[in-house]
């Protein structure tokens, strides 16, 4: 049994076909890529495994259970967290307050929360930003206070929308660092990119989505020899293997 399965997920907007007829399984201890041009559904795609939207059919299963149904809350209690393609910090308090947010999940008083708050900045290198205030934190460190934020809900796995949006070479790479060394530790990943490259070098497996549809799924090297991924990134860059 893998940990994440999503089989024959579907989701219509009116007439349109966001996400269509989607299956692929991530096992336990993976670092999984979702990636596809602008439009392909990949955020749909999590936000239908995260509960945020309802499938039109189709079904994901976690650990073994369905979550259909589930309330985002529920889903990321029970071990599946998720960022957002666009930070979403509270931006008037601390950064060790919006980590804390997600230690609440766990923890039910304020000791332990700020406990497991600290223990996470320090994890992801932010230890010394934890009286900052959010909205004064450039967008690398927002970045991993988000990533702060999901871990300290505890997750085994770690759901990551197009965490390298805005930042440059250098910044992705650190962010991607972080990515392996959590990998390391044991949290499952499901990446979802546009950029191909971001994702080439850190995952073990890639689905490629075009128009909701998957067009190409295996490791790095094959989906980035796959015609059909060549051409529905035609005018893009494409990395060379
Ligand atoms: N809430 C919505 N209502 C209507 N159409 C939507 C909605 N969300 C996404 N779409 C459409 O679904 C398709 C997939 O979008 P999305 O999942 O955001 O793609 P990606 O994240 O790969 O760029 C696009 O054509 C988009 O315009
Ligand atoms: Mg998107």
């Amino acid at each position: 049994m893998s940990l994440l399965e999503v089989s024959n997920l579907t989701k219509y907007f009116g007439g349109l076909a966001a996400v269509r007829d989607l299956s692929f399984q991530v096992d336990e201890g993976m670092i999984m890529g979702l990636i596809g041009p602008n439009g392909a559904g990949k955020t749909t795609t999590f936000n239908m495994i995260s509960g945020f939207i309802l499938p039109t059919s189709g079904t994901v299963r976690f650990k073994g259970r369905t979550l259909n149904g589930m309330k985002p809350h529920e889903i990321c209690a029970f071990g599946l967290a998720r960022t957002f393609q666009i930070v979403q910090p509270f931006p008037e308090i601390t950064a060790l307050e919006n980590v804390m947010v997600g230690a609440f999940v766990h923890h039910h008083n304020t000791v332990d929360a700020r406990h497991k708050a600290e223990e996470v900045l320090e994890r992801v290198g932010m230890a010394h930003r934890a009286g900052t205030l959010a909205r004064d934190l450039p967008l690398l460190e927002l970045k991993r206070l988000e990533i702060a934020r999901a871990l300290a809900t505890e997750p085994q796995m770690l759901l990551l929308d197009e965490v390298a949006a805005g930042l440059n070479a250098v910044e992705v790479r650190e962010v991607l660092d972080l990515v392996k060394d959590l990998n390391k530790d044991g949290i499952t990943f499901l990446l979802v990119e546009h950029v191909m490259k971001v994702v080439m070098s850190l995952s073990h497996r890639i689905v490629v989505l075009d128009f909701g549809e998957k067009i190409a799924e295996g490791t790095p090297q094959e989906v980035s020899r796959d015609p059909r991924v060549l051409k529905a990134y035609l005018g893009e860059e494409v990395p060379v293997a």
